[in-house]
């Protein structure tokens, strides 16, 4: 498969840039770029009636299911269901973000991107340039580390010979780039000298050292396990020493420009495609797990290696599936890191399961025991959702004791508060009670009082912060000058009851199916007020800050969970979803009717235009909570998505109350009513948090 050309051996993935593209440039490449010319740039594309073709890039397959419109400027793959335009198309292959396609494609179509102020122009020049005299040092490093293991005496008969008995095949290390230092103080500092490379570029890129007016190799005697980023050039080594004795046994590079460790995962540039294709990754610890898997035919692994799992690590493989696999040695250390990364995991909204291994293996050890097959077929069996892994653990280390059991539960608990879904949250207390035979509201009370007391501490924590910075930091006001809710300096009482997570019983996640024959339904019509008001409130408010880097408008995502009816409203909301996946600030009004399509634009001014967009009636008739504009935001949304998800709930209940009437079987209907009486709980316990009365109390 191509990988995008560098110019000038120059990537256009190296670099976050910290100049913003202006909207209108953004508008030139959209539409100058297009999809067929995009695309092909990567796949081979074939004619066939309007569309064209190729076997789709992001999931297996022998046909083509994956087309691309150019009248439509889209792709989509009939197969996996991914679809976009040509941003899209080359943030998902190439694994960038959207400022990094957007440049690509600006380079492309030679549209100039302005870079600000002079100042800055020449800063982000001299580091440029001083990226890349670093990544041409590593590069030479790397290249005469591979010829010293396949050419040398001391490479062939040490470090070969090394790879050998552990059991890479030379395909293996081929593949993973792998070399062998030389045991000797100046033997790369003087081909490289000799080369021209300068001292003080080879010592920032790590590959020698200086000390005291001596400058010497920094690796020396030791196995080279090369490091790249995304684009596959090589950013570091990891070093393997060979002597028993010799100590660190990994000697790593140190950070550099090019190299920052908390933002880099060891073999995810050879793992990404079939991370993507697997829709899984498997997390391990070491370099030599990574390589012996791959090896024996489990592609879609990384690891950590050097640093215990970063949050940035997790984010940056979120980009390719949101489903991981932990898979740690079963030792002590090894079970420490793998609780610390599941709570971070978590934390990124992501699926995570995992694996302890027997005492004293790790993941290479165990699959040359038992060969790949066997290896794939072991992960399958094992691997357990975090509460599972947690649960099973803590019990075993807790039997009989009711104080330790407390305490474990704690634990586990701290664990679920940190699942940003609200429903996938009900569902972990829910699975949490039955395994460990606790009262499951006691659970969620448990974890509203951590989550209150986190929130809180953060709160003053950053108000600390802000005020330090007040004089320097002049934040733009809100669109109509109506001041910010100051949560932290609210009492704490008022936080419990806008903070609390709401104790909804719900066991899936609820589909809203978009019926034409339900549109009439009373139900309807006050659920799209409630979607509307919510989109008006997203609009409006989404791009505040509630806490650090945590906008309004993501809160209002994943409590709202369901695309809005309206397709307008639909568009503004998916412009909201990918900004908040890109990790983007989420779009003022003004940025948002910059971006949208006129009708998307026609109904987002309307809703920012009218104030009251409900009528007083309609906010008696179904009590629409309209935010005064002195009201708090997170309390007017928090009321509203309640009011939507009651809404939800009431249609479900609706629905399912005509199946049963259709039902077929006595068991089918006995099912039905289940679903019906959990609905019906549900519905009641929303309404309690409304104050409302639905039903009468039974
Ligand atoms: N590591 C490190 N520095 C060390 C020790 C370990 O950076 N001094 C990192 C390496 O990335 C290593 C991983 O932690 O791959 C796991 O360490 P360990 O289990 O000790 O090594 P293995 O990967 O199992 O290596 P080997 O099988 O060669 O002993
Ligand atoms: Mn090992």
């Amino acid at each position: 498969m191509l990988k995008i050309r560098y110019k000038n051996e120059n990537s256009y993935f190296q670099y976050t840039h910290q100049v913003k593209i202006p909207a209108h440039i953004i508008d030139r490449i959209k539409t100058s770029a297009l999809i067929e010319e995009v695309i092909s740039d990567f796949l081979p594309l074939q004619k066939k009636g309007q569309n064209l073709w190729a076997c789709c890039p992001f999931h297996d397959e022998k046909s083509p299911s994956f087309s691309v419109a150019p009248s439509k400027g889209i792709f989509k793959c009939f197969g996996c269901g991914k679809a976009g335009d040509s941003i899209t198309f080359v943030m998902e292959h190439e694994g960038v973000s959207y400022p990094e396609a957007i440049r690509y494609l600006a380079d492309k179509y030679h549209i100039e991107i302005p870079e600000g102020s002079r100042e800055e122009q020449e800063e982000a020049q001299a580091e440029e340039k001083q990226r890349e005299s670093l990544l041409i040092a590593l590069k030479f490093g790397h290249d005469y580390f591979q010829n010293k293991l396949w050419e040398s005496d001391e490479g062939k008969s040490i470090g070969l010979s090394y790879f050998k008995e552990r059991g890479f095949h030379e395909r293996t290390i081929k593949r993973f780039e792998l070399g062998y230092s030389l045991d000797d103080w100046h033997a790369l500092e003087t081909q490289a000298i000799a080369q021209k490379y300068s001292p003080d570029i080879l010592e920032e890129a790590g590959l020698i050292i200086k000390k005291e007016g001596k400058q010497y190799d920094r690796f020396r005697g030791r196995v080279m396990f090369p490091i790249h980023n995304l684009s596959g050039r090589v950013i570091g080594f990891g070093a393997r020493t060979l002597r028993k004795d010799d100590k660190p046994k990994y000697l790593n590079s140190p950070e550099s420009l090019v190299y920052e460790k908390s933002k880099v995962l060891y073999g995810l540039f050879q793992a990404k495609q079939e991370i993507r294709k697997q829709d899984e990754s498997l997390m391990v610890e070491g370099y030599t797990d990574v390589i012996s898997l791959a090896q024996e035919g489990i592609e879609n692994v990384v690891a950590s290696s050097g640093t215990s799992l970063t949050e940035g690590q997790i984010k940056l493989l979120k980009r390719f599936s949101t489903n991981i696999t932990v898979i740690y040695d079963g030792d002590n250390a090894g079970l420490k890191a793998a609780m610390r990364g599941i709570d971070l995991i978590l934390a990124e909204g992501m699926d995570v399961r995992a694996i302890a291994l027997p005492e004293g293996q790790d993941p290479d050890s165990q699959v040359r025991k038992m060969g790949g097959e066997a290896f794939k077929a072991y992960i399958q069996r094992e691997k357990k959702d975090f509460l599972r892994f947690k649960t099973e653990i803590y019990l075993k280390e807790t039997a009989n004791d009711p104080i330790a059991k407390a305490k474990a539960i704690g634990e586990i608990v701290r664990s679920i508060i940190k699942i940003p879904d609200a429903i996938k949250r009900m569902m972990f207390f829910k699975q949490c009670s039955e395994m460990l035979a606790v009262d499951e509201q006691t659970l969620v009370s448990e974890g509203n009082k951590i989550l209150n007391r986190e929130r809180l501490e953060e709160q003053r924590r950053n108000k600390r912060t802000q005020q330090a910075e007040k004089n320097k930091d002049i934040s733009p006001p809100p669109a109509d000058g109506i001041p910010l809710p100051d949560i932290s300096a609210m009492p704490e009482e008022l936080l419990d009851d806008i903070e609390g997570l709401p104790p909804i019983t719900i066991t899936e996640k609820i589909p809203l199916t978009e019926d034409k024959k339900e549109s009439k339904s009373i139900s309807k019509t006050s659920l799209e007020l409630y979607e509307q008001e919510l989109m008006r409130l997203m609009i409006r408010y989404g791009y505040i800050a509630i806490e650090a880097e945590y906008y309004v408008a993501q809160y209002i995502l994943e409590e709202m969970q369901v695309m809005p009816t309206n397709p307008h409203l639909a568009t503004i909301y998916k412009t909201f979803v990918e900004a908040v996946q890109r990790g983007e600030r989420p779009p003022s009004p003004e940025q948002l009717l910059h971006t949208i399509d006129a009708d998307a634009q026609h109904t987002a001014s309307n809703l920012l235009l009218d104030r009251h967009v409900i009528s007083p009636n309609w906010e008696k008739r179904y009590d629409i909570y309209t935010p005064h504009e002195s009201d708090i935001l997170n309390k007017v949304s928090y009321r509203n998505l309640l009011h939507l998800k009651l809404r939800i709930l009431q249609k479900l209940e609706k629905e399912n109350l005509e199946h049963i009437r259709k039902a077929e079987s006595d068991t089918a209907a006995l099912e039905l009513l289940k679903t019906h009486q959990q609905l019906k709980i549900a519905i009641k316990e929303i309404a309690e948090l409304l104050e409302i009365v639905i039903y009468n109390k039974n």
